[in-house]
């Protein structure tokens, strides 16, 4: 057929063409945008991961996954039968039972969960990873995936989690710097065949981060309400800092087995991606925000990529070969390993210098979020519920439940 058409174009002239008159007279200049427009689009879009691997039978824990570039992973991955455990901050909500439900569905993958781990409180992550590391044998672990994280908008005023944290910092690193931590004897006590491999969310707002100071947790500093960016941004590059001495320390641990460590983490920047927390940052959290938001969306649909293009690198950092074969503490983005970094990437004194006070802050803080904690608690039990516990922790013959009432059976 398009033989046929072509040959009569090529005999007959293009006056057979339909519409030719309008194409002669529009064509000049609509071709050239139509044309720009598509290469922009192309351009924009990124790369593509062209590496593939069989998934079925690993087991990864994610974090972000019910929404954007972890939405997208999680799909990804569950499409090909990886084990997926979805830290999510509440289980009890009825959207996330029937999210699941639909993945399980979709997918054709029953090996879906959700756990209870809420990353604004390093209590929430300790008490996932306790549960975690309390299996016996240990549970397979073949990457944690770290794509939570908290963006809020220019103009909003500071908000403190739980532990009395700034949230950028408390989700984007502490978090992760606390999960990561934890898990760490899960990570090394896998089989030394098996790649295990981390992932952790950058993004390039930490270009636009100042440099890191004393004040490691913004307690001192005024929180830049015009500038969220900076914030996040020196969130992120904690996090990379981390990443960096978290993989120094993995490499430096002697496995039992001799064998060489099978563990790599590293960072991914997705690029820009039109995802809820994109979305809510544009239109600054407002109505008004969100209705200029859909009216230039042709602009956003330009320039930014979509979740399935934003997810690619970290496709790459699950499947492609390379990772296991090269250094851990790389950033990938657009499928590559990144060359040019900011220099405190390259700062090994620095970087455990951040590691080893964020280890301390971190020992600090939930030490004051436990005190807290039992304050409230206390105020809010009655006194027959106070006798009865105490009564259950003295009892020796009832198994403990924390830490705490181990400590208090042991004495
Ligand atoms: N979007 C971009 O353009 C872009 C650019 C560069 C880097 N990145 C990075 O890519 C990653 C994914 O970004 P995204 O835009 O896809 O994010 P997103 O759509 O806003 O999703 C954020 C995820 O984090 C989870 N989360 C937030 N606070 C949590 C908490 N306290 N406990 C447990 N989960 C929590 C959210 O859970 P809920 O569903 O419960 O809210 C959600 O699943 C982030 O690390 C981001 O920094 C994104």
């Amino acid at each position: 057929m398009p033989v046929d058409f072509l040959t009569s174009v090529f005999f007959d002239g293009p006056e057979i063409i339909p519409y030719w008159d309008e194409i002669k007279h529009y064509g000049p200049t609509v071709i050239p945008i139509i044309s720009t427009i598509a290469g922009l689009k192309y351009y924009f879009r990124g790369s593509t991961n062209i590496w593939e691997r069989d998934l079925h039978g690993k087991v990864y824990i994610i974090t972000g996954g019910t929404s954007g570039i972890g939405q997208q992973i999680v799909n990804e991955l569950g499409h090909r039968g990886a084990q997926l455990i979805l830290l999510a901050r509440n289980t009890n909500d009825l959207w996330l039972a029937e999210y699941i439900e639909d993945l399980r569905d979709g997918l054709n993958n029953n090996l879906i969960y959700a756990e209870q781990c809420n990353l604004s409180s390093l209590y929430s992550i300790r008490k996932f990873a306790t549960k975690w590391l309390d299996n016996q044998p240990p549970r397979r672990l073949d990457g944690v995936i770290c794509c939570a994280a908290e963006c809020i908008p220019r103009g909003k005023q500071r908000v403190n989690t739980v532990d009395g944290v700034e949230s950028h910092i408390a989700i984007n690193y502490l978090a992760n710097y606390h999960l990561l931590t934890l898990l760490e004897p899960s990570l090394k006590v896998q089989p030394p065949d098996r790649d295990v491999r981390v992932l952790i969310a950058t993004c390039s707002s930490i270009n636009l981060s100042d440099k890191i100071d004393s004040d490691l947790l913004w307690e001192k500093k005024q929180y830049p309400s015009q500038q969220p960016w900076k914030i996040y941004g020196y969130s992120k590059l904690l996090v990379g800092l981390f990443a960096k001495e978290f993989q120094n320390r993995l490499d430096q641990y002697e496995r039992k087995d001799k064998s060489p460590c099978n563990i790599r983490v590293n960072l991914v920047n997705p690029g820009l991606v039109r995802t809820p927390s994109t979305r809510r940052f544009i239109s600054m959290g407002s109505i008004l925000g969100l209705f200029l938001y859909l009216l230039f969306f042709p602009i956003w649909w330009l320039f930014l990529k979509s979740v399935f293009q934003g997810a690619q690198s970290f496709y790459f950092g699950i499947m492609a070969p390379i990772i296991m074969k090269i250094e851990g503490g790389q950033i990938i983005q657009e499928c590559k390993i990144q060359t040019k970094v900011r220099k405190e990437f390259d700062d090994a004194v620095l970087q455990k210098e951040v590691f080893d006070k964020t280890e301390k802050l971190i020992a600090e803080i939930e030490k004051k979020s436990a005190i807290n904690r039992k304050k409230i608690e206390l105020q809010t039990k009655t006194k027959e519920e106070l006798i009865k516990e105490e009564q259950r922790k003295k009892n020796l013959n009832v198994k403990p439940e924390t830490n705490e009432e181990l400590e208090y059976k042991l004495q």
